[in-house]
């Protein structure tokens, strides 16, 4: 059982090994002028390698007198080629240039060729041109940093730097784009900002505060403020107040917890246009309320009610309350209902 199953493997395995070597070519001896190479062999297997020198008055097409071949799927890798001395291999460059390499390998005796500075960087003397001269290569031009070049951008906290790969210098109007992190925006409530490369400065990265302006989590305030009347919901950031019927609110609904510790400003339940006798601010006791059905009893702006006293239990004794420009007044006696009526009995 074992067996059959390692051979169903194999079988599986097999034409995938085949393919991969039939990729893989082998080279034939090069052919090579005005010089001589090592070992010589009809066939050279993918990997093999050869060394080569040239004849007197030539060189090989690399640096050095002796060079180095590896035949590299059927193709010998750099090709062994020997030049006339007086034309030139690649040349060695400044750092910070770049040139477009001869697909041949060498250049002629007198080719003139140009190089480019990388983005950010300058020649000093305007010199951007280098020419084989008799085997060699005049001076290869020099790129220096831009003065008006910028370094990395700044790094900011909790922002990072998105779309860009890392450099180390930018050409001046390079633009590199932050984005603050999860929960924070800049001071224009903006997620991403651009900063741009002028004259060597980067223009000023942004400032990424937490989204919600500054602001702390109500735990941070203590306990919740008592806004008389009111019902209170909390969330992580904010409270929120509501006034239940006759009152309404008046003021902010939501209350939040500012940085320095302080509460934002706190709204009121007021009843406009009417005064609520309420069992939070007249306890039952002092009087039977007129209605029992609700929670409050109403008394509309500028009238009078009589609520019956309940230490008193006979009838016609009562107590007078009244409404004058919102403020609610509570008799403080009980009295038989005809001075009440007189308006005499407080
Ligand atoms: C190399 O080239 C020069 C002129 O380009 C020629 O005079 C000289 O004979 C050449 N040398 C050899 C070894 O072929
Ligand atoms: C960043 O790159 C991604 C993909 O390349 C692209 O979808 C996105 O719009 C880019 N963002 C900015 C701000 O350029």
């Amino acid at each position: 059982m074992c067996i059959r199953h390692l051979g169903f493997v194999l079988l599986l395995w097999f034409p995938a090994e085949l393919h991969g070597q039939s990729e893989v070519w082998s080279c034939t001896a090069p052919v090579l002028d005005h010089g001589l190479f090592t070992p010589k062999q009809d066939i050279y297997p993918h990997g093999a390698k050869l060394t080569y020198t040239c004849n007197n008055g030539h060189k090989p097409a690399d640096q050095g007198w002796w060079a180095r071949s590896a035949c590299n799927n059927g193709l010998w890798s750099p090709p062994p080629q020997c030049i006339n001395e007086s034309n030139c291999v690649q040349p060695d460059v400044n750092p910070n240039t770049r040139y477009s390499p001869s697909p041949t390998g060498w250049y002629t005796n007198g080719r003139k060729i140009q190089i480019r500075c990388d983005k950010g960087y300058e020649t000093k003397n305007n010199v951007l041109s280098a020419t084989c001269i008799n085997g060699d290569w005049t001076s290869m031009p020099i790129c220096e940093k831009r003065t008006d070049s910028c370094s990395e951008p700044p790094q900011l906290p909790h922002a990072v730097i998105i779309n860009q790969t890392h450099q180390e210098l930018f050409a001046v109007d390079s633009e590199v784009m932050y984005q603050c992190e999860d929960g924070y925006t800049t001071e224009q409530g903006e997620s991403m900002i651009s900063v741009v490369c002028i004259s060597g400065s980067w223009t000023e990265g942004p400032t990424c505060k937490q989204s919600d302006n500054g602001l702390r989590p109500v735990a941070n305030c203590g306990n919740y403020p008592y806004v008389p009347q009111s019902t209170v919901v909390s969330s992580r950031m904010a409270l929120k107040y509501s006034c239940p019927a006759p009152y309404e609110l008046m003021g902010p609904e939501t209350v939040v917890c500012n940085s320095d510790g302080s509460w934002s400003d706190l709204p009121m339940c007021k009843a406009p246009g009417q005064c609520v006798v309420d069992p939070d601010t007249h306890p039952s006791g002092l009087f039977v309320r007129a209605d029992l059905d609700s929670r409050y009893a109403i008394v509309p702006e500028g009238q009078m009610l009589y609520f019956r006293c309940t230490a008193i239990a006979s009838p016609p004794f009562a107590r007078a309350v009244k409404c004058r420009n919102g403020i609610l007044t509570v008799a403080r006696s009980c009295c038989p209902h005809h001075l009440i009526v007189r308006d005499i009995c407080w």
